[in-house]
């Protein structure tokens, strides 16, 4: 871990409070070929996400008459962070993807599209910490922009430890220099917690703490969502594109 003074007077480096986001902003239905799209900012992240589906499953075998299957796509484009990031599938990008489609698995009602793939592409066009959260955030947008019934929004966003404290959305060099860091992903509908990763250390109390406080940040992310969707709609009603 690299030594890094995280904390001045209380607040962090980039003058956030412990319980701050960074700015995020999220726009509806950005891509005309997608089934459903968003576009998201968040501090200096920059995500793509689109939908494809329900759309008849190939190869067959891979098809449940029970169930769609839900595939989720994440990427760093290759100029997305300082290194190059080399285009071919990497364990993390393998690992994210994974542990994402699970997540939306849970939260799509699957069951209503037998035999159909639903297909969540995302792509991180510019990298800085918590990519994970802020692509998940994006597709849920863009999965209700498709209209695909699913049991409520889903927001994404992680907590983690600096300095000893306990503090909401690491940037990069809290994620980078801090002491841990736990992504989750929370299903307001439902209060359930649909996903949850961690990084580094934690003490039980800080552990309970850290959830608190993501679930909290979730709640503001799922705000913003919302306001997104309403966004796209009232544009629409009003004869936009
Ligand atoms: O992005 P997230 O926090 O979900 O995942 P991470 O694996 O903890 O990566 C933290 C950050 O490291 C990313 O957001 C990128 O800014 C950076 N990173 C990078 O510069 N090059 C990579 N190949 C992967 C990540």
């Amino acid at each position: 871990m690299k030594e890094k003074k995280l904390m001045k007077k209380g607040k962090r480096l980039d003058g956030r409070g412990k319980e701050d986001l960074r700015d995020i902003t999220i726009e509806a239905g950005k891509l005309k070929r997608a089934d459903g799209s968003a576009y998201l900012e968040w501090g200096g992240n920059k995500i793509i996400a689109a939908v494809y589906g329900p759309r008849e499953c190939f190869p067959r075998h891979q098809r449940s008459p029970y169930k769609a299957r839900l595939d989720y796509y994440y990427r760093l484009a290759p100029f997305s962070v300082e290194d190059r990031a080399n285009p071919k599938p990497s364990r993390r990008g393998i690992e994210i993807s994974k542990v994402s489609a699970e997540a939306l698995s849970d939260v799509v009602f699957l069951e209503y599209f037998p035999n159909t793939t639903i297909d969540v592409y995302t792509v991180v066009l510019q990298a800085q910490a918590g990519t994970r959260c802020a692509a998940l955030t994006a597709a849920s947008v863009a999965l209700a922009d498709a209209g695909i019934p699913m049991k409520g929004l889903m927001p994404s966003c992680a907590a983690g430890k600096i300095e000893g404290e306990v503090v909401l959305d690491l940037s990069k060099d809290e994620d980078q220099c801090g002491e841990a860091d736990l992504p989750i992903a929370y299903l307001p509908n439902k209060d359930e917690i649909t996903l949850m990763q961690m990084d580094g250390d934690m003490t039980p109390k800080e552990y309970e703490e850290a959830v608190d406080l993501a679930v909290e940040g979730c709640m503001k992310v799922y705000e913003i969502q919302k306001k997104a969707l309403k966004e796209k709609y009232r544009q629409f009603n009003e004869g936009g594109e």
